[in-house]
């Protein structure tokens, strides 16, 4: 496969080979694990041509993959980033140390003192707080949009972000962390090019594409710049790891990749190798869980004790959600939310009393994961800005895993009699 390009072959496809060719290791079938800190020149001039390279981008070197560092890059990170970004159908990828390392390093890297920034409600807690909270120390504005597929109110929250300074970047997770409300690519990518007209720098659009992960969901291919996606989720796939990845074009990988250096928050060789290999199985993982999930969601749908479910499945025909839906997604996840009726009360006994499914934050692993959001996932994001995301005290994310089905609605079943 590596004498082939990543368009000769459908994403499934690259999930399992593309990225590593066994001479590179004296031909192991499998990648090897380069469990080292530096690494060794042939000379001094060799050390000087190498840095070179990598530095400024010039001399005998350009374009041989040599390596230095760790912090700087190894042959771990180079496997997996050109796998994950032959996946995303993108021209590169970095791979970091977690998802969060992933969204800051971009906040860092493309933010400024009194510079706008525009993101959806809901999103995950942990970039709502990144923000709302950590960003503005830095005197970056933000502004949210509550739906992510209403043009117009979309437009004004663009108006009003740009009023408080230059927009530079457009952050859309969807579906989004816990609801799994949609948010429309194509528009973002419109709104972008309209401010990038008035404003004479357009805003990069970013992605979030955990919830769906690479298989279902391929936001490159809507024109958006960034793609990321925690690999401790669905990649990962175990629930063993942490690690993110973004992937987009050259320039601007490049970019994240150097300042990856000093803020130092690469992924290290034995986890790109775990993350490589989960990489392996996502298609089939994520197969198996979204078909439980559909299963669950129906149950859920029909108990008395059930406010609503909010599963992509669900979207009625004739909605907007459900037109971005249609030429968006590939299929609708395995992540989701319900809200009982009654409060965080009646969530925590209903909790209590799971037998089988772990009450944990994190989704995408094998086993089925639940957490009551309010308190856990979102417990940082004020109450109001909550609700106004459709996050109540009865709403509880799911995370459906591989276990049989009929365990999985029996657990439900007999854990919502206490609520
Ligand atoms: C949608 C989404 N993005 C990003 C993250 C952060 O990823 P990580 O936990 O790998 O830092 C999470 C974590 O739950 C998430 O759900």
């Amino acid at each position: 496969m590596s004498n082939k390009r990543p368009g000769d072959f459908r994403p499934e496809t690259l999930a399992v080979a593309y990225g590593y060719d066994p001479q590179l290791g004296m031909g192991a079938a499998k990648p090897p694990i380069f469990m080292t800190s530096t690494f060794v020149y042939p000379s001094a001039q060799h050390a000087k041509y190498v840095h070179e390279a990598y530095f400024d981008g010039t001399g005998p070197l350009v374009g041989e993959t040599n390596h230095i560092y760790s912090r700087l890059g190894h042959p771990g990170l180079d496997f997996l980033e050109a796998r994950l970004a032959a996946i995303d159908g993108a021209e590169d990828a970095v791979a970091y140390c977690s998802g969060m390392a992933a969204h800051s390093s971009i906040a860092l890297a493309y933010l400024r003192s009194g510079d706008s920034v525009l993101h959806g409600r809901p999103i995950y807690g942990g970039v709502d707080f990144l923000y709302n909270t950590m960003m503005p120390q830095f005197g970056t504005h933000p502004t949210a949009y509550l739906d992510g597929t209403d043009e117009d109110g979309v437009r004004a929250a663009a108006e009003e972000a740009m009023a408080k300074g230059p927009l530079k970047l457009i952050i859309a997770e969807t579906p989004a962390n816990p609801t799994a409300a949609i948010v429309d690519l194509d528009l973002m990518v419109r709104i972008a090019d309209e401010v990038g007209a008035k404003q004479g720098h357009r805003p990069l659009v970013v992605v979030d594409n955990t919830l769906l992960g690479p298989f279902s969901q391929r936001p490159i291919s809507h024109g958006v710049d960034l793609c990321m996606t925690s690999l401790t989720k669905y990649c990962g796939g175990h629930s063993d790891l942490l690690a993110g990845g973004i992937s987009g074009r050259k320039e601007l990988i490049d970019q994240l990749k150097l300042q990856r250096t000093t803020w130092g928050n690469h992924l290290d060789p034995y986890t790109s190798w775990l993350v490589l290999r989960s990489m392996e199985s996502v298609a089939v993982r994520t197969e198996r869980a979204m078909s439980n999930a559909r299963g669950v969601a129906e149950f859920l749908r029909d108990h008395p004790k059930v406010a609503g479910v909010t599963y992509l499945g669900f979207l009625e025909p004739g909605t907007r959600g459900r037109a971005v839906y249609d030429k968006q997604c590939k299929a609708a996840g395995s992540t989701f939310s319900f809200h009982l009726h009654g409060g965080e009360a009646e969530a925590f006994r209903m909790l209590d009393q799971l037998q089988l499914m772990k009450v944990a934050v994190s989704l995408g692993g094998s086993e089925t994961l639940i957490c009551h959001s309010a308190s856990t996932t979102h417990y940082a994001v004020p109450r109001e800005q909550r609700l106004a995301g459709g996050i109540t005290d009865g709403t509880i994310r799911l995370s459906v895993g591989l276990e049989h089905i009929d365990d999985l609605i029996a657990d439900l079943a007999q854990a919502l009699e206490a609520v």
